[in-house]
């Protein structure tokens, strides 16, 4: 898919993408920040506690308390900022870009990054106002499930992250926020937050964000290899396909674990890869100069 308009491209994962992408739209066009339009379609997402595995109302760990992670990067100057397991306030990816202004912190992470929002203004919520009727109720269920040996404690439930993606002549912006896997150990950190896991941005090659089983991603630099490799000339879908087909003859179980993610290419050629997921299918949307697309990847074979 090429880049046929002058104007901005923005690009997000799963359903709610589309409506990620609308605001990001609605963002460009008060601002022309590209910063701006993707930190605030992250944040629509995170604040809409009909979306359950992000932001509010996403899913708590097993303690039944919400921590968030984000991560926000700029292809311009590398410049870069993650926050983990922040439990006092919302959206994740706003805390996140805060730390990419710092002068020299990139990561914060637990308490020092609930420290960190409250000293810098960010609305503090009660943790338990992080959590919906829906999120308590599902909570609730489980641990009844688990205190009946009915559900293993360790099986930790599958989420869907917002990644957003910009492009505008050339320029980069990667943002991606999450709950993470639900029921998690408390402290669990996913792909998300990881520079080169979870997302990259790289105006000399482009952007990444992924979505999926955390530490699958992680493990494999996710981001940073598809960027390398459209870096080397590889579209966006070859690239990103090319390095979940090096993950499943890694580990065949790759193959149905669910694993995603979208990227643009420095010329603004967008493109995405997917395992076939065992519960639902991958889809993303795209924002053109203000035309609307969602587009449903063949997974990888
Ligand atoms: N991909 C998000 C996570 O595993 O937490």
């Amino acid at each position: 898919m090429s880049n046929a308009a002058d104007g901005p491209i923005f690009v997000a994962t799963w359903d709610f993408g589309g409506q990620a992408v609308r605001a990001a739209w609605d963002a460009w066009q008060r601002s022309r920040g590209l910063e701006d339009a993707c930190v605030e379609a992250t944040a629509a997402i995170e604040l809409d506690p009909a979306i359950p595995t992000v932001g509010i109302g996403g899913l708590p760990n097993r303690e039944g308390v919400m921590e968030l992670d984000a991560g926000f990067m700029r292809g311009s100057d590398l410049r870069c900022g993650s926050v983990a397991a922040l439990r006092v306030t919302c959206p994740a990816i706003t805390v996140a870009r805060r730390v990419s202004q710092l002068p020299s912190h990139t990561f914060l992470v637990g308490q020092g990054v609930d420290q960190f929002a409250i000293a810098e203004g960010f609305e503090r919520y009660d943790p338990d106002a992080l959590l919906t009727d829906k999120t308590r109720d599902e909570f609730a269920q489980r641990q009844a499930k688990v205190a009946r040996k009915q559900a293993d404690a360790e099986r930790m439930v599958g989420h869907d992250t917002v990644g957003v993606l910009g492009w505008h002549a050339g320029q980069t912006v990667a943002c991606v926020a999450t709950s993470g896997l639900g029921f998690k150990r408390p402290g669990r950190v996913g792909d998300s937050p990881i520079i080169g896991g979870g997302l990259y941005a790289d105006d000399t090659a482009g952007c990444v964000v992924c979505t999926g089983i955390g530490e699958e991603l992680a493990r494999h630099a996710v981001a940073v290899r598809v960027l390398d490799a459209m870096k080397a000339g590889a579209p966006p879908n070859e690239a990103g396909g090319a390095v979940l087909r090096m993950m499943i003859d890694r580990d065949p179980a790759n193959a149905s674990r669910g694993l995603a993610l979208i990227a643009i290419d420095k010329a603004g050629s967008v493109g995405a890869a997917t395992t076939r997921s065992r519960n639902h299918e991958f889809e993303y949307h795209v924002c053109r100069a203000g035309g609307f697309e969602r587009v449903d990847p063949d997974p990888v074979q």
